[in-house]
């Protein structure tokens, strides 16, 4: 059996520039994703545990000697066989969407990702089986969000059908996540990215709150980041919740304690944990906003531009109780502090972020 240490060893010798890309291994019940235990049928043993997401991953994991040819194949057949060939033949017939190989990425417990293709365009194809609900759910709020208002960093579904018992989100195809960025670069990701990543997301959250939505779920798998790091997407709307109302699905790590109601604190508290764990502390420095702000105040001084947003964010977030108020508190604050580290002209491309009305 293969060690879970030998397993990201070889992740990170083999990969470069952290787009660790699709192989996923992580320790087990982490927020990331799910160890998976997979089984040599010709010794009958067990040879590893991890999760395998993709065709990429496969790959990887051949390239990287963790999984010999013949099993990274079993899974390859696996992989392509989790949307049936009929059902793509439908879509491909009634939509013109050629849905290809799996997309990898961790954290997918209800949905699929893929690869799609219509026209000239390539697309992420979210596929969800038997669950037509969870797929009307992130529909409804992309509509609800994106019709009255620009929101360029929060996700945008361009498409959506039925098809048998699949349901299919078509969303732009995004590069890389926030979490892959984190993995390669465990000390800490770049100022700069993680400016990008604070002001995309309070933009995508002033966007879902000027329409009554928390996002519920901000982390760093659900961050999506430009191939050069100079932009940043929110995505899965699965997890949004009505303000006010009780919060289902989330990873409760992130909101540090804080009661399970939807609203600005919670993805503001959310936000701030997760800066703190891209700027190199994944033990995210306490379980509560107090335990954490007082690690950072300790810190000071020393504290990589994403820890000095977190702080700020956290400074604000018990009294954020409208879109205004994040405007003008959180909003110029962040600016301020952007400004003061990356320049005012660092500062001016991202201002822009913010929902304008349509
Ligand atoms: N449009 C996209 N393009 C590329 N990768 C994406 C896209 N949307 C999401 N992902 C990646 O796929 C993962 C799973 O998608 P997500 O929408 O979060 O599904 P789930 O509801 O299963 O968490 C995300 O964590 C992210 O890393
Ligand atoms: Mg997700």
């Amino acid at each position: 059996m293969l060690s879970k240490t030998r397993v990201l060893d070889a992740l990170r010798h083999e990969t470069h520039d952290g787009d660790l890309g699709t192989l996923l291994a992580f320790v087990e019940g982490s927020e990331l994703g799910q160890w998976t235990t997979i089984h040599d049928n010709d010794s009958n043993k067990t040879i590893a545990s991890f999760a395998i997401c993709s065709h990429t991953g496969a790959m990887n994991a051949m390239a990287a000697g963790i999984l010999t040819k013949k099993l990274a194949m079993q899974f390859l057949t696996d992989i392509r066989a989790r949307l049936q060939s009929a059902t793509r033949r439908a879509i491909e017939n009634e939509k013109g969407y050629v849905i290809d190989v799996n997309l990898g990425s961790g954290g997918q417990a209800k949905s699929s990702l893929y690869y799609v293709f219509k026209d000239a365009g390539v697309y992420c194809g979210k596929a969800y089986a038997d669950d037509p609900v969870s797929m009307e759910h992130e529909r409804s709020v992309s509509l609800a969000v994106h019709s009255m208002q620009a929101v360029p960093t929060l996700i945008k579904v361009i498409d959506a059908f039925h098809s048998g018992s699949h349901s299919v989100l078509i969303l732009p195809l995004l590069a890389k996540s926030a979490a892959d960025l984190q993995m390669a670069r465990p000390n800490g990701i770049s100022c700069e990215a993680a400016a990008y990543v604070c002001v995309a997301v309070l933009a995508a959250v002033a966007g879902l709150a000027n329409e009554g939505w928390c996002h519920a779920d901000i982390k760093p798998a659900n961050i999506m980041l430009a191939g050069n790091e100079k932009g940043a997407v929110l995505v899965d709307l699965g997890s949004c919740t009505r303000v006010g109302e009780e919060i289902k699905e989330c990873t409760e790590l992130y909101a540090l304690g804080l009661p399970r109601v939807a609203g600005l604190q919670w993805d503001l508290t959310c936000l701030a944990s997760t800066l703190c764990v891209l700027s190199g502390f994944s033990q995210l420095l306490g379980s509560t906003v107090v335990q954490v702000q007082a690690s950072l105040v300790g810190l000071q001084g020393q504290l990589p531009l994403g820890c000095q947003l977190a702080m700020c964010i956290l400074g604000h977030s018990e009294n954020v109780n409208s879109v205004a108020d994040l405007q003008a508190r959180v909003w110029e604050d962040v600016m301020g502090l952007v400004q003061g580290s990356l320049g005012e002209e660092t500062a001016k491309r991202l201002v822009a972020a913010w929902p304008s009305p349509l």
